[in-house]
């Protein structure tokens, strides 16, 4: 039965390159899940964009002098070209500064504030007389109540790690000018969190089966501990004006507008692609399945946030009065990527960049190693020195050497085509050998299907392991002389056997998996195209990245090789990397800043 499979990842914030932490968190793994869903045939449906408003984006644009929307336009084309370089299959990746974000948005503003899920309430925040505007959270700086830090931000505490509120700083400053704030009452919309409580608890309770447990426990314990209204709007400039008279200095809170942005995306891509209403396919067949990939830090909006808001909605642009926008079905999010055993820090320039590690590394080894090291349960660590090793030692030493002999070797000494099984038929090596692959298809996809990307790579490693000690008992290349057909049986067996792995390989190492399927032999493309295009909406353009699936030919199943089938010359899938270089040029990397 085809599935339908809305995958979603979080936006990143457009101030900044990609880098391995992103990659790793976020955007490889949903990645490596919707190829996967797609080989198996299922209706899937890939979406994000950048995440263009908030304070990271503004604080930045200040410090180098241009416009947030210049900022966040230049780094939106580095993450496309990011994720073609990597090959991150999104159908539709584009960001939230588009009119159609602005539209849903501002409808989702409505529909919460019409259902009576939103509230007005006076509070007093820091105000800079100097520069005539309320001040964001991240624009005061202070001396911590708590550990006496003298360079505390008014959201957190960068020493000791407590969240603070603004007004808790001792001797308050704007960190724009050092002025000392006031404090004025300005009245905000909140999202009225309590009275969606229990629902929420009712949801995370009925999907706790599937979840990762790191996630249920903090939504419940996030919830238990009593839930309190938020405020959903800000006095900032750049933003989504509220669709009401009388606000026109306030913007939509940047938490509650990007997570709008999945629903917003389907919308725009179902614009797109000319079905202006296919997007409902995932959005309210209840038996739709809906996936959001994310670190570890955006958990409570994405479990318990963006599920309230879906809630205070419950339908949006359906004329059936029954049906009701999905909720999140899994939220499989990570924990940190450290590097060199130290917490990447973007802002002490503790990271390595993903054009950086690109122009240097082959996608599938990047993508290899990442998964190797997955952060799925707990934090792990990247290391020049483990990137070598496991390149060499895992992906060369085990697959890659498994393909280049038994391929340099069929088409050496067998005309360039596939042998046929000799006239004894198979043994029961050749048998077990076959079947224990074939059943990879199982076991690598229940795998997948439950998210657990890093035990799925394992396993298809472990049956190219197996294949590997086949080839060599078998030995063919000894034993062609005096048994010409047992040979050619082991080939044939092996190269069915590899046939097979680059089908359970294929969502991980999509690239070199399709130069395998060229020398096997084969026309075609396992996967579809990415391609970016221009939008044009009235006055506006915006540059979108695109995936079409239609020319894939790849499917979740076992290979009919037939013999006789022409080969085509191999080449070495992988490159063998010096450690002394490779782990060298890895550190020069590190902190370069693109
Ligand atoms: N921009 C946020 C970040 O990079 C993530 C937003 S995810 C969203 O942490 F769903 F809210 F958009
Ligand atoms: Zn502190």
């Amino acid at each position: 039965m085809t599935e339908n499979i809305l995958v979603c990842t979080a936006w990143p914030y457009a101030n900044g390159h990609m880098h391995i932490g992103h990659l790793a968190g976020a955007y490889l793994p949903p990645d490596i899940f919707a190829r996967y869903q797609r080989l198996k045939g299922n209706n899937v449906l890939m979406v994000s964009g950048s995440d263009s408003h908030g304070t990271p984006i503004t604080l930045q644009a200040d410090a180098e002098g241009v416009s947030p929307r210049e900022l966040f336009e230049r780094f939106h084309l580095s993450f496309l070209e990011t994720f073609q370089a990597l090959g991150i299959t999104y159908d539709l990746f584009t960001h939230t500064d588009t009119e159609n974000h602005y539209q849903v948005a501002r409808d989702i503003f409505t529909a919460c504030l019409n259902n009576g899920y939103l509230y007005k309430h006076t509070v007093s925040q820091f105000y800079s007389e100097s520069e005539k505007r309320f001040l964001p959270d991240r624009y005061i700086e202070g001396t911590c109540p708590h550990c006496r830090f003298e360079g505390a931000r008014g959201d957190q505490c960068d020493n000791c790690g407590k969240l603070l509120e603004p007004t808790e700083l001792v001797n308050p400053r704007s960190k724009n000018d050092g002025s000392t704030p006031v404090l004025r009452e300005t009245e905000h919309f909140y999202l009225d969190l309590p009275k969606l409580s229990d629902r929420i608890l009712g949801y995370l309770n009925e999907n706790s089966d599937h979840w990762r447990s790191n996630v249920t426990t903090f939504s419940r314990n996030y919830v238990k501990e009593g839930l309190m209204g938020r405020a959903i709007t800000r006095d900032i400039e750049w933003g989504i004006p509220l669709p009401l008279e009388g606000y026109a200095d306030k913007r939509l809170y940047v938490w509650f507008e990007a997570v709008i942005g999945y629903l917003s995306a389907s919308i725009e891509w179902a614009k797109n692609v000319g079905e202006p209403e296919k997007w409902k396919t995932w959005w309210y067949q209840p038996e739709s399945k809906t996936y959001y990939f994310i670190g570890k830090d955006n958990i409570p909006f994405h479990a318990v946030i963006w599920p309230a808001e879906l809630m205070a909605v419950g339908q949006l642009y359906e004329t059936e009065p029954t049906k009701l926008l999905n909720l999140p079905f899994d939220v499989p999010a990570n924990e940190y990527l450290n590097l060199e055993g130290k917490k990447l820090s973007t802002s002490r320039n503790w990271a390595i960049w993903a054009p950086d590690l690109l122009d240097r590394f082959d996608p599938d080894t990047i993508r290899f190693y990442l998964t190797a090291i997955a952060p799925e349960g707990r934090d792990t660590d990247f290391t020049a020195g483990d990137f070598v090793r496991r390149n060499n030692d895992e992906l060369v030493a085990n697959w890659g050497n498994l393909v280049n002999r038994v391929l340099g070797f069929a088409y050496k000494r067998y005309e360039g085509k596939v042998p046929p099984i000799g006239p004894d038929g198979l043994n029961e090596v050749d048998r077990k050998i076959l079947a224990e692959v074939e059943a990879g298809f199982k076991t690598v996809g229940d795998l997948l299907d439950a998210v657990k990307l890093k035990t799925a790579q394992e396993e298809v490693l472990r049956l190219s392991r197996l294949a590997n000690v086949y080839i060599s008992d078998q030995a063919p290349w000894k034993t062609i002389k005096e048994n010409p057909a047992a040979a050619g049986t082991a080939v044939y067996v092996t190269l069915k056997v590899i046939d097979n792995l680059k089908v359970l390989f294929a969502p991980f190492l999509p690239h070199t998996c399709q130069k395998l399927h060229v020398y096997l032999g084969y026309e075609g493309q396992l996967f579809g195209q990415q391609y970016v295009q221009t939008i044009n909406e009235n006055e506006r353009a915006h540059v979108v990245l695109n995936y079409d699936n239609s020319q894939a030919i790849g499917h979740w199943q076992s290979s009919q090789l037939p013999a006789g089938q022409s080969l085509r010359e191999p080449q070495p899938l992988f490159k063998k990397l010096d450690p002394e270089v490779a782990e060298q040029e890895i550190m020069q990397l590190l902190g370069r800043g693109v």
